[in-house]
């Protein structure tokens, strides 16, 4: 069974649309697909497939009121089951690590040709590990210099995600990678080729264990949603960058253009792809799916592997590390690789803006969240 994950940095990027489009294009080359929900506390994908609503999912399985096998429905496409989410269940995005290896030990049971994962977005550990239990998980991104920015960004959560599964608890590398993690301002500035030349010097041995669980890694990248043909570079300058200073290569699967009939296609309840097969999102899935089609079918070895799950659990915070300071570094490294126009920069700066509006808003809220708790401490 091959695994094909599907994540982002930024949200609303086409994850769903993708995941669902793609898993009814894989069935209809007679494959047999189940397609999964996992952007848990976020699903939706049985809107795109046209489900008003669903009875159970992944969190009544995990609640234990429900087997696994109750959860995969049939749907109205041949060759193609399907694993709901469960949205309403709160909290069930923060999984446990003991839930979390129970889902996954079941998905990787699955009888199948091809798996395919909808995940939430962002770089949370969560999602990663969702992510890297595949060898060719699927990272889309549009054309924006902010969405390009978070899946870079992702990508570069994933290699110091892979760092902490290969090299051996209490080793050298281990050690080093937790010193320059403590001095938080440090890791962003980290140049990955270089880090790695220092663990190769320190931790040989940990050094070559890395270089194995990274040849398990080759991500693939889809350009969703692009309306002008001259932004198709968008997708070799990411994957420039990503050579360059993640030290991995990205495998491009295909550009999706931006067609203002899915929205149509979503309200008619029907698939885009079967709703118009020959609209401009439909070709662009097929020719995508032709391509996963003609590539190895079997799953190799993920980049991390199951025992570590625990570990993850542990080093929750890495997700603290996608902040402004990384944002910034990531900035400048195109700066000097020439690959940022006064537009883009332009963009950057107005994004910004409003981040830091956001963020202001946000402290504003909680002062005011203090100030009346003191007050009612006070008269309590
Ligand atoms: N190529 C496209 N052309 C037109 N609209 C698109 C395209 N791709 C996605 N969309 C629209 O963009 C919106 C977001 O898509 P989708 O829900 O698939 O993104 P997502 O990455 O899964 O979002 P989230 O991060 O919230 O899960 C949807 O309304 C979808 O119809
Ligand atoms: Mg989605």
């Amino acid at each position: 069974m091959k695994i094909l994950p599907i994540a982002s940095g930024k949200g609303g990027v086409g994850k769903s649309l993708i995941a669902t489009n793609l898993a009814i294009a894989l069935a209809e080359a007679e494959k047999k697909v189940v397609l999964a929900d996992l952007d848990l506390g976020g699903s939706n994908i049985h809107m795109f497939l046209g489900l008003r609503s669903v009875k159970s999912g992944i969190g009544t399985f995990l609640s234990g009121s429900q087997k696994f096998e109750k959860i995969i429905t049939n749907t109205d496409f041949n060759g193609l089951r399907f694993i709901p989410g469960d949205a309403e269940i709160p909290g069930i995005a923060d999984l446990t690590h003991i839930q979390k290896r129970k889902l996954i030990k079941n998905l990787l049971a699955l009888d199948a040709d091809y798996l395919i994962i909808d995940l939430g977005a962002g770089t949370s550990y969560n999602i990663m590990d969702y992510f890297l239990i595949a060898s060719s998980g699927i990272i889309v991104t549009t054309p924006t210099l902010v969405a390009i920015l978070n899946a870079y960004l992702f990508l570069k959560n994933a290699i110091f995600r892979i760092m902490y599964a290969a090299f051996p608890k209490n080793s050298q590398a281990y050690k080093y990678l937790g010193k320059v993690r403590d001095k938080t301002s440090e890791i962003q500035k980290i140049y990955i080729p270089k880090f790695l030349q220092k663990i190769k010097q320190i931790d040989k041995e940990s050094y070559q264990k890395y270089t194995r669980q990274i040849s398990n890694f080759s991500p693939f990248l889809i350009l969703n949603m692009l309306d002008d043909p001259k932004n198709t570079d968008k997708a070799g300058q990411l994957r420039r960058s990503v050579r360059e200073y993640l030290d991995i290569d990205l495998e491009h699967l295909g550009v999706i253009y931006k067609d203002a009939l899915h929205d149509v296609a979503l309200n008619s309840r029907i698939p885009i792809i079967k709703y118009k097969p020959n609209s401009i999102i439909s070709q662009g899935i097929y020719r995508i799916a032709d391509k996963i089609l003609q590539l190895e079918s079997e799953e190799k070895e993920g980049p991390i592997d199951l025992k570590t799950l625990d570990e993850s659990y542990k080093i929750a915070e890495m997700e603290a590390e996608i902040d402004f300071q990384s944002k910034l570094n990531y900035i400048e490294e195109l700066l000097h690789c020439g690959e940022l126009s006064k537009g883009d920069l332009i963009e950057t700066i107005k994004t910004q803006q409003f981040e830091i509006e956001k963020l202001k808003n946000e402290n504003n809220l909680l002062k005011k969240k203090l100030v009346r708790a003191i007050q009612e401490g006070f008269s309590a």
